[in-house]
Formats: structure tokens, C-alpha cells, sequence
């Protein structure tokens, strides 16, 4: 039984992550999409906002479960029998960030860490634009599923 991770703070999650998620869930037999709850105060949604959204979206993949955790990434992956990390890697840009946290990670708890590279559709993708371009009237209905889109719809109209 091979379970590994899909961590980030998915304020909220993108067709990029979404791609990233459903492809590692055809390769592993069970993927828990973990949501870093230390980054909680600075977000758009709260954790358990994001947690609904994400179990919403992942609904029709049966081999995906939703959590959060708090602390070290490590120690929710020793805590739940966690063999990898799975990560997008959208660009180079992205590279030396995710490989020091991988190294860390590994040096920390022996936690090993999988990239996959991001479809090039979504290699521009990240939350924080998703959410610049939806606060300022942006259409941003390709770039997140449905019932994200809803939501950032709301909780913008709110503001
Ligand atoms: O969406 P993000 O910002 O790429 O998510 C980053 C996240 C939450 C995966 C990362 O910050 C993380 O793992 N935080 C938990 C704290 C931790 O384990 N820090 C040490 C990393 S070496």
C-alpha cells in the first residue's frame, strides 16, 4: 500500500493542482491532499474552507482523501505511514525552493519527495494570481474547478 502526500496551502486549489492531484492518484494507490494549516491567518479561505473545497473537488477520484495538518510536514507523513511527497514543479522557478524542502525533508525524517512536472497548460498557474485577478474583475473560470470559482465569486463580492 503506497500512500503519499499532495501538501500546499491550496488558498484556494487551481486546475493545476487538481491535474497534479489526479495524476499522482493514477500512480499511487492512495493520495491524502494535505492542506498546511500554519499558514491559515494570511489566507483568502480558511483551512476548513479550503478542506470542504478540496473534498468537493476530488470527489470523483476514489483514491483521494482531504486533510490538514500543523507542525512539520514530516511528522503528519511518520504520523500516517506516509512513503512520499508529491509536488508540481510548474517552471525552474520553482525548482530550487522545492529542492531545498525536499532535501530538508529527507534529512529530517528519511520522507522522500516526487516531482511531476505541471501540465504546460497550467505552468503559469498559481493561487495567489488566480486570486489578483479575480479581486480586480478577471475571469478566472478556466483556471479553477467550478465550485472554487463559486466560492471565490462570494467571498470577493463580500469585500
Ligand atoms: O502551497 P505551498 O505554499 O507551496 O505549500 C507549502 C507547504 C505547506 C507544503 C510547506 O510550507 C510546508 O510543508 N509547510 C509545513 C512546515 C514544514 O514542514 N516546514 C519545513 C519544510 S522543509
Amino acid at each position: 500500500m503506497r500512500r503519499v502526500v499532495c501538501p500546499g496551502s491550496f488558498d484556494p486549489a487551481t486546475n493545476g493542482h487538481l491535474d497534479i492531484i489526479s495524476r499522482a492518484a493514477s500512480l499511487h494507490d492512495e493520495v491524502v491532499v494535505v492542506v498546511g494549516a500554519n499558514l491559515a491567518k494570511e489566507g483568502l479561505f480558511t483551512v476548513d474552507e479550503r478542506l470542504d473545497m478540496l473534498r468537493e473537488v476530488t470527489s470523483g477520484l476514489p483514491n483521494v482523501g482531504v486533510d490538514k495538518f500543523t507542525g512539520l510536514l514530516v511528522d503528519f507523513c511518520r504520523a500516517h505511514q506516509v512513503s512520499a511527497i508529491v509536488k508540481g514543479l510548474r517552471a525552474v522557478s520553482d525548482f530550487e525552493y522545492e529542492m531545498e524542502m525536499a532535501q530538508m525533508n529527507y534529512r529530517l525524517a528519511g520522507v522522500e519527495t516526487l516531482f511531476m512536472t505541471a501540465n504546460p497548460l497550467y505552468s503559469f498557474l498559481r493561487s495567489s494570481l488566480v486570486k489578483e485577478i479575480a479581486k480586480y474583475g478577471g475571469d478566472v473560470a478556466s483556471l479553477v474547478p467550478q465550485p472554487v470559482y463559486e466560492q471565490l465569486r462570494a467571498r470577493l463580492a463580500q469585500s
